[in-house]
């Protein structure tokens, strides 16, 4: 398996547009600090709420000044297809061409979950 450093450095003369859902916190927004600040790449914080996605965008540009230019969120809701066809549509009016998509935020699909255990999840 390659590390993310070999990966970025196979091509240094293209910047690479990277989409992280679940970005406005936790390994997300870690992930995109990452990639923005360290591997200079283009970073989009999918996250489903605008407002949350804009404070992490803020957070970045604090912590790796040199980075705010190149994380910039969207607004992706991964439950909703409608929400996740709008996104697209949002990245491909720009012109971007994304190197890759990294499916973070996480959904338990209770459908397929035992009856005790989807009980226990949906009520916490
Ligand atoms: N942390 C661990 O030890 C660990 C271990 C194994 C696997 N994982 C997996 O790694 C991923 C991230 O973990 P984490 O600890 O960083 O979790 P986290 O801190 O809870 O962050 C989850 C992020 O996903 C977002 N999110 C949730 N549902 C979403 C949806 N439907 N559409 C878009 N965004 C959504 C949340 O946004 P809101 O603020 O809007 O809720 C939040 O930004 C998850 O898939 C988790 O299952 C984590």
């Amino acid at each position: 398996m390659q590390s993310i450093s070999s990966v970025m450095a196979a091509s240094t003369s293209q910047v690479r547009h990277i989409l992280v859902t679940g970005a406005n916190s936790g390994i997300g927004l870690a992930l995109c600090k990452l990639l923005a600040a360290e591997h200079g790449c283009h970073v989009y914080l999918g996250c489903r709420s605008a407002e949350k996605g804009a404070a992490a965008v803020a957070s970045i540009a604090v912590a790796a000044p040199l980075a705010k230019d190149r994380v910039e969120a969207l607004t992706i809701d991964v439950s909703d297809d409608v929400s996740c066809a709008a996104a697209a549509e949002a990245v491909r009016a720009k012109g971007v061409k994304l190197y890759a998509v990294v499916n973070n935020a996480g959904l338990l699909p209770c459908c397929s979950l035992p009856c005790s255990l989807r009980a226990w999840v949906t009520q916490s």
